[in-house]
């Protein structure tokens, strides 16, 4: 393997090929400040060196964390509201209080109740899709499962998904500061409509609510409500669609693991495998030193960002035996797919049933399904945190007889 070189972090290199610039980077520099928005921020990718980072407090969310506390409260968030109101960016005590909000209806029982429905959506979507001519799965099938779900869990109408999922890749992918502050605002101001018209007309979803536990506590701003439906339907399809594009990029070329999806009993342990190789969210939002500290046998300093890597840590060979090898007989235990500590991802009991039922659903229909997009032409999305070809043209075939 050759050495890390600055190309590996967040240029064309990465965008191809993740995985491959990550190892290099954490083979040869496993802390090491790149650039980044602008900026520097110290990227970590050894496994025990990302999960230590993901549990310490001393890696804030809010980089005012950062500065002393006589400066704190006059200093401005960094981030456009409703960004700088989301758990996302958010430390203890305000994360706390925000997250355990919404903590309920993400539970893994709760999200086991959802199984028929999100079964039924993916029966409707692919009764949908021509079966003899090739379809882009991305936005046919892999964006629209996710994003039906978290609308409805939510109470979006439908007519606003197909807005919600561009100004969402706006928001996610690298794209200028202008462009960004104009998706924030559009997605923002929509919803600030939609709250308001569910204090008019409330329903039994979250984002009401939501609303009702504000009115009835005083413990919620509108501000607050926004960001967290902003966050929960970026963060509910987004990582979901490119989990379940490069699920299927990688089951179509295996065999073995795609027959897991016969039998019922298969399919748990083969999406964790695919969560631990694929790592949907490769690299955790950026943290700040909030003092003087050290990351492996490297100094950062206070004030400092700090971008943890999932996906490097998921595939470290000091953590996982041939980590490059997708082995749905492995113990999992212990990926970071999902993060770790306080901002743990509060939809991964979701994210595990729609993979589920999303591509069992696609393969027992369709066994002979085939990508007809050339590895050649496929084109990345220009993320740090997900790696996504924009389209994947499949050609389904014909619908296996029951
Ligand atoms: C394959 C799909 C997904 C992956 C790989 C994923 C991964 C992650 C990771 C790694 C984090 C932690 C980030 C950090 O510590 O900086 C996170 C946080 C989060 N995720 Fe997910 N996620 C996925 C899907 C979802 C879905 C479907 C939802 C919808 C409910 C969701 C909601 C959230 C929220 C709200 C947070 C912030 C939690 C907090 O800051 O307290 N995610 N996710």
């Amino acid at each position: 393997m050759t050495g890390s070189t600055q190309e590996d972090s967040f240029t064309e290199h990465f965008w191809r090929d993740p995985h491959g610039a990550l190892a290099r980077t954490r083979e040869t520099y496993p802390v090491r400040e790149v650039d980044f928005e602008g900026g520097r921020t110290w990227l970590v990718t050894r496994y025990a060196d990302v999960r230590a980072g993901l549990a310490d407090e001393r890696l804030a969310k809010d980089w005012r964390s950062s500065l002393p506390a006589e400066e704190r409260a006059s200093a401005s968030p960094g981030l456009p509201a409703p960004m700088s109101h989301m758990l996302t960016s958010l430390d203890p005590p305000e994360h706390t209080r925000l997250r355990s909000l919404v903590t309920q209806a993400f539970t893994a029982r709760r999200i086991a109740e959802l199984r028929s429905r999100v079964e039924a959506v993916a029966e409707e979507l692919l009764a949908d899709l021509p079966e003899e001519e090739p379809v882009d799965l991305v936005a046919r099938y892999a964006i629209t499962l996710p994003m039906v779900v978290i609308s409805e869990l939510l109470g979006v109408p439908e007519i606003d998904r197909d807005e919600f999922a561009r100004l969402s890749t706006i928001l996610i992918d690298e794209c200028p500061e202008p462009e960004l502050l104009r998706a924030s605002t559009q997605m923002a101001t929509y919803l600030e409509g939609l709250v308001a018209a569910k204090r008019v007309e409330p329903d039994d979803a979250l984002l009401s609510g939501l609303i009702t536990a504000s009115d009835e506590d005083d413990r919620l701003s509108d501000l607050e409500i926004v960001a967290m439906a902003m966050l929960l339907l970026m963060a509910g399809h987004e990582t979901t669609a490119v989990f379940i594009t490069n699920s299927v990029r990688a089951l179509v070329v295996d065999d073995s693991a795609r027959q897991r999806l016969g039998s019922p009993e298969s399919v748990p342990p083969l999406i964790e495998e695919l969560l631990r190789w694929l790592s949907p969210a490769l690299n955790a939002s950026v943290r700040f030193a909030t003092q003087d500290l050290e990351i492996g046998g490297v100094e950062i300093s206070r004030g400092a960002s700090v971008m943890l890597s999932t996906g490097a840590a998921n595939r470290d060979p000091a953590r996982f035996e041939e980590p490059d090898v997708l082995d749905p007989d492995r113990n999992t235990a212990g990926h970071l797919a999902f993060g770790y500590g306080i901002h743990r991802c509060l939809g991964a009991a979701l994210v595990r049933l729609e993979g589920e039922v999303a591509l069992a659903a696609l393969f027992n229909r369709f066994p002979g399904l085939r990508i007809v997009s050339e590895p050649a032409e496929l084109t990345f999305r220009r993320s740090v945190h997900v790696h996504a070809p924009r389209t994947l043209h499949v050609l389904l075939g014909p619908r296996a007889v029951d």
